[in-house]
């Protein structure tokens, strides 16, 4: 008999298991209090990638006129860049939706509840009671605010706010230097916002390799973004021209203006008025907790995606759910949660896979680095990109690529050849032997694995890079 699943969120972690789980022969149900595609198609990934691409193309038009392009009176249509940010997500989420009805799964619009361990009820238009054999908790992750004074005053928001704001504006205090922060700064000091970054600790983004965050943070700057580190926000007041937020620094208190402040000091995961005390699942500090194959406490209940907190990434939770849904079905899944890349869509973008540099020495592995400079790369040059960087580390013995992490144009894709390579467990003469197109900036990959052992060819012996 076939079984029936349900799942609880429409995004990219549960659409997708949806699918998986039509695939293998199950009776697929799935429940979305808002608009299918989650936060990544409505109100993340996708509208904000739409919004950095003009934002990329209305820099490099501007820094192309030494090149021989020469545009006279470029301007922005704050409305259309909006009108065409809004066509591709509803052209995305009704892709979605044709997907799960071409897979027969059934669409129920509504909030889940938990009734017990196999009744969830949906509070839609009208109310039901759903039954299932097995149950995957997909319910995502909202903003977290940090609770000061003034955290409610006109003109703090999210980054869903930040996406739709009225006008580009003319200043934008933003609190935390993670993903989300370098995203908005880089889109909006692109179009001419004072931008001004308070983040708590030494370092932006704080996960990533600290060299790649340099650059980052190098560039940024020269876009004019400011940066207060080691920055703790106190309180937010309300001004005649908008707001100003206390920014405590070691010794000194600072007021910083702003025409509005973007918190982006993370998400928490999505697990209240769902039912989940009812049941008994377990959670910690907000998040449900899962074993190796994201069942929780109760076997046949699974919770995959940022609903988990694991990995708050949408291919994570894509994974996640391909996996859950696999496992739960009786097939063997692979899951590797060593080789999940991120990626920041800053200009130039950045991205990572795999052990930084710093986490392979805090776990004692002893390791060897490649470093190839994208200044020496001759696509990176033609795409004016002098600040990029490649850096391999590799088993220093058997040279096994244990991480990679790229600044420059299209590192979002390139980081993919990485990441392939770790899923290989392929070394370093791997990478070099094989042969990467020329010109392109892989070419830089494989340079870069040369480096490891000393050998780039486009980068002089002895010329250190920083
Ligand atoms: P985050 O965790 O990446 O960064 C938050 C930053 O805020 C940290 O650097 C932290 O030190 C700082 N911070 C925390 N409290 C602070 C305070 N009181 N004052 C000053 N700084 C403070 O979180 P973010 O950027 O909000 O992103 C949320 C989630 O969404 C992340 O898990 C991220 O991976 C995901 N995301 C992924 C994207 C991508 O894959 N391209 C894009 C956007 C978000």
């Amino acid at each position: 008999m076939k079984k029936r699943i349900i799942i609880v969120g429409g995004g990219p972690g549960g659409y997708v298991a949806a699918i998986r789980a039509a695939q293998l022969g199950a009776e697929v149900h799935i429940i979305e209090k808002e608009t299918l595609g989650g936060t990544c198609l409505n109100v993340g990934c996708i509208p904000t990638k739409a919004l950095l691409h003009t934002a990329k193309l209305y820099h490099a038009v501007q820094e192309e006129s030494h090149k021989g392009l020469h545009v006279d009176n470029i301007s922005l249509d704050w409305p259309a860049l909006m009108a065409n940010k809004v066509t591709i997500v509803k052209r995305l989420v009704q892709g979605v939706k044709g997907l799960l009805k071409a897979h027969g799964v059934q669409i129920h619009n509504g909030r889940a509840i938990l009734q017990d361990a196999h009744k969830i009820q949906v509070e839609g238009d009208k109310s039901v009671t759903l039954e299932a054999d097995i149950i995957i908790l997909a319910s995502g992750s909202v903003p977290s605010k940090i609770p000061v004074p003034g955290a409610t005053c006109n003109g703090v928001i999210d980054s869903t706010a930040a996406l739709s704001l009225p006008k580009v504006p003319k200043s934008l205090v933003i609190i935390g230097g993670g993903v989300i922060g370098m995203e908005f700064a880089s889109l909006y000091s692109s179009f001419g916002t004072k931008v001004t970054i308070v983040e708590m600790l030494p370092q932006i983004l704080p996960m990533m390799d600290s060299q790649i965050a340099k650059r980052i943070r190098e560039k940024l700057t020269e876009y004019k973004v400011d940066f207060m580190m080691e920055a703790g926000l106190k309180e937010i007041l309300p001004t005649s021209e908008g707001l100003s937020a206390v920014v405590q620094t070691a010794h000194k208190s600072h007021e910083v203006a702003g025409e509005y402040i973007l918190m982006a000091t993370g998400r928490k995961a999505n697990t209240n008025n769902m039912g989940l005390e009812k049941v008994g699942i377990q959670t910690e500090r907000g998040k449900i907790v899962v074993n190796e194959y994201f069942a929780t406490n109760i076997p046949h209940i699974y919770a995959i995606g940022d609903c988990n907190a694991q990995m708050m990434l949408a291919h994570a939770a894509s994974a996640q759910g391909i996996a859950a849904v696999e496992y739960a079905l009786g097939h063997r899944p692979f899951y590797n949660p060593k080789i999940i890349p991120s990626c920041i869509y800053t200009i130039p973008e950045a991205a990572g896979v795999g052990l930084t540099e710093k986490e392979a020495s805090a776990q004692g592995i002893a390791y060897k680095i490649g470093l190839f400079p994208l200044m020496a790369n001759g696509k990176s040059l033609i795409e004016g990109c002098e600040s990029g960087l490649i850096k391999l580390i590799a088993d220093k013995k058997s040279g096994e690529i244990l991480g990679g992490h790229i600044f420059g144009p299209r590192a979002t894709d390139l980081i993919a050849e990485v990441a392939l390579a770790m899923n290989l467990e392929a070394t370093v003469d791997e990478l070099i032997t094989t042969i990467h197109a020329h010109p392109t900036m892989s070419e830089g990959i494989a340079e870069a694995a040369l480096a490891v052992s000393g050998n780039a060819i486009h980068w002089p012996p002895g010329v250190k890079i920083i």
